[in-house]
């Protein structure tokens, strides 16, 4: 094919499930498009000589250097991006696994890390001792490979069978921003949906949390009130119950503010074990905020009666944070998450004596100012 110096060319493929075309000029590389046609800037760009591996994205599968290929090449090719492999509401596992092994510093080569890391587990060739080798074609400038390499051998071990493959999740604003671009209609089944399934990580939490509460209401009225999911979710400060799924699985939302910042997270929670008789279950929690957050814990509630005639109420809770939320540190983390325990179970209390729902609800700002207060307060008391 020949084109005139000026003259545009339309190419047409999938990027991330999502039929596109774009008009473009034939020296216009793929991450060029990517990044400034497509909006889709999670494609990195250092060298631009394919050296050093920031741009590598999947075409037809197989791990390429977006910038040593022009988009007139990509004609009919089906092409996933960082932003194809999960979005911050359903990080793919390879996603959650750098973010609990901080398996980045600066971030900048993250996204080709990812896709790297991807193309390597997916082909089936995965071995602990060529590791290190095998992801030599992207380089780190900030040396962060211990938390890398230990992310991406972590995932080989919890998928044996092959890593689970790219969600295909675009953030929609994005793309088409400087025209010449026509993209298809998402298809129905909206990949951009909220997860329907829970993965709790594998590897120690970022915080546990092992309180108890005595309670003035009996055992079997406690247990009344944690066996009926919406009286369950009454007592959570903050929490709202939008979607019963069925099988004891649940759609919700919650709000935690840490002082300034304010976290409203949409997840899912389902009681994976529950025993009337002992009075114990154990619920799976997962929830994402739409600035990266997201937490995953597994939560064990377990009833006992006291010799008062009321009911030790016990929870202990293992909590794995990532994203904006992380940085706020364990200790911070484990106050919140035990004044959570504190108000919840002083709801159940009284749902369990009234019988019904909690009549006051626990603000979560002030929550959460209480928190940050006890940790200040704490801070100033210690010995010097
Ligand atoms: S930017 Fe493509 S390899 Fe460096
Ligand atoms: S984390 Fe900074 S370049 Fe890798």
């Amino acid at each position: 094919m020949r084109v005139e110096p000026d003259a545009t060319v339309d190419v047409a493929m999938t990027v991330n499930g999502r039929a596109v075309t774009v008009a473009v000029s034939p020296r216009t590389t793929l991450s060029d498009v990517l990044r400034d046609r497509l909006g889709l800037t999670g494609t990195h760009v250092g060298c631009e000589h394919g050296v050093c591996g920031m741009c590598t994205v999947l075409l037809d599968g197989e791990a390429v250097r977006a910038c040593l290929l022009f988009a007139v090449q990509c004609e009919g090719a089906a092409l996933t991006t960082v932003e194809g492999l999960g979005s911050a509401a359903d990080q793919h596992p390879l996603q959650q696994a750098f973010a609990h092994h901080h398996g980045l510093q600066c971030g900048f080569c993250t996204p080709g890390m990812l896709m790297s890391a991807y193309d390597l587990l997916a082909g089936g060739t995965y071995a602990p001792e060529s590791l290190p080798e095998d992801m030599s074609g992207v380089l780190c400038r900030c040396t962060g490979y211990r938390g890398i390499l230990a992310a991406v051998a972590d995932v080989a071990r919890e998928h044996p069978d092959g890593v689970p493959p790219p969600r295909a999740a675009v953030p929609p604003a994005l793309v088409g921003r400087s025209g010449g671009v026509s993209v298809a209609a998402p298809p129905t089944s909206d990949v951009r949906k909220a997860p329907s399934s829970i993965t709790v990580p594998s590897g120690p939490p970022t915080v546990t949390v092992d309180v108890r509460r005595a309670l003035s209401a009996p055992v079997g009225e406690v247990w009344a009130v944690l066996s009926d999911p919406a009286r369950l979710v009454a007592c959570l400060p903050g929490a709202e119950m939008t979607e019963d799924l069925g099988d004891d699985r649940y759609r919700g939302r919650a709000v935690v503010a840490l002082g300034p910042v304010s976290l409203r997270f949409e997840g899912l929670a389902q009681v994976a074990d529950r025993d009337a008789t002992t009075h114990r279950m154990r619920v799976l929690a997962q929830g994402a905020d739409r600035g990266g957050s997201s937490t995953q814990a597994v939560i064990r509630l377990a009833a006992d009666a006291a010799a008062d005639g009321g009911t030790t109420l016990r929870a202990d809770a293992d909590v794995h944070l990532s994203g904006r939320v992380a940085q706020f540190g364990r200790a911070l983390a484990g106050d919140v998450s035990r004044r959570l325990f504190e108000r919840f179970a002083e709801a159940v209390d009284e749902a369990a004596r009234t019988g019904g729902a909690p009549t006051t609800r626990t603000s979560p700002l002030r929550l959460a100012l209480g928190a940050l207060l006890a940790r200040v307060r704490r801070l100033l008391q210690r010995p010097r």
